[in-house]
């Protein structure tokens, strides 16, 4: 068997995470400036399954790892969904440029990267759709109910406009969006966040469901705006999805303070992306203030800044 290589995306959530586990609409984006890769070196030897991740220096061997070890969870995954018995010996090479727990998709990533990479070395050709579902069934164990978008957009590369159980549907981007991400070098773990808003909605149902209701809102009003390219409306309703998620309660000062100096210095608009409570914030900008943004977000403290351009694309489907 030939080695095999595949690299996957990160994300950018630009309209609505949270209300999107309830069944709302949500707007996602893959950030292509980072990546996880994944290549598989065929082993010599009988049965041996070695994870190699390289950012991390660790060299672990599958059958001395225990079952709720994420590797494992997601390589047995694989086993099962192609319903084979016996995986042959392997190499699971693991490097990344993608930043983990700070909500630009990393585990999607790595999900998406070792679904494709592992069935496409056994010689099977899954579709984009089947990589997806594979993708999905790994996130459950990372993240316990994902409402899937984030497996959605790494898997298909394209903006979408997503809803839990349909279709994703592609975005029309007519003229190149320029995103800059920054991180507040705080780490929160999705599945804890998701938690907390689950217990808050529990005990105010009407509430939540209001501000989950005002989030569809923006979300859908983002999507025509999005496809119009009325960039200084998107980033408008930036804001206005950041303040809902601040009512949810899932902001914190170090992500309010770098969406007001990215607005401050010239952004169309700017809110926190992903689940909240640390992690990045992401602003859409006119490209000629990047510098001057990046560098402002930089000397307030954030720990990393990218920059990413959503591109102009033909419809696929
Ligand atoms: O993985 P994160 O931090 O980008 O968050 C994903 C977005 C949520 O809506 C908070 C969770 C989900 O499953 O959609």
């Amino acid at each position: 068997m030939p080695a095999f290589s595949f690299s996957a995306p990160g994300k950018s959530i630009l309209f609505g995470e949270h209300a999107v586990v309830y069944g709302f609409p949500a707007i996602a984006v893959p950030l292509s400036s980072i990546s996880l890769k994944v290549t598989i070196q065929p082993l010599p030897v009988d049965n041996k399954i070695i994870i190699d991740n390289r950012d991390l220096h660790e060299e672990l061997n599958l059958d001395t790892i225990t079952k709720d070890n994420p590797y494992k969870h997601s390589i047995e995954t694989i086993r099962d969904y192609l319903k084979i018995d016996h995986l042959p010996s392997m190499r699971i090479i693991i490097s990344s440029k993608i930043p983990i727990g700070s909500g630009l998709g990393s585990s999607a990533a790595y999900s998406v990267a070792i679904s494709t990479a592992i069935t496409a070395f056994l010689g099977f050709k899954l579709n984009l759709e089947k990589i997806n579902e594979l993708a999905y069934e790994i996130e459950k164990f990372q993240h316990g109910n994902p409402s899937g978008i984030d497996n959605t957009v790494v898997t298909f590369k394209r903006p979408i406009y997503f809803r839990k159980n349909y279709a994703p549907e592609q975005i029309k981007i007519i003229e190149p969006m320029e995103l800059i991400v920054a991180d507040t070098g705080i780490k929160a773990l999705t599945k804890d966040v998701v938690t907390q808003v689950k217990t808050k909605i529990e005990r105010e149902p009407d509430q939540f469901t209001e501000i989950f209701q005002k989030i569809a809102g923006v979300t859908n009003i983002a999507r025509q705006d999005i496809e119009m390219n009325n960039q200084h409306e998107v980033g408008k309703l930036m804001l206005e999805n950041h303040y809902l998620l601040q009512q949810l309660g899932v902001s914190i000062p170090e992500l309010d303070k770098l969406v007001d100096i990215a607005v401050k210095e010239g952004a169309y608009g700017a809110k926190l992306c992903g689940s909240g409570k640390g992690g990045n914030i992401v602003a859409l900008i006119p490209p000629e203030k990047a510098e001057k943004i990046k560098s402002s977000l930089l000397n307030a403290g954030a720990v990393f800044c990218l920059s990413s351009t959503i591109e102009k694309r033909k419809k696929i489907n």
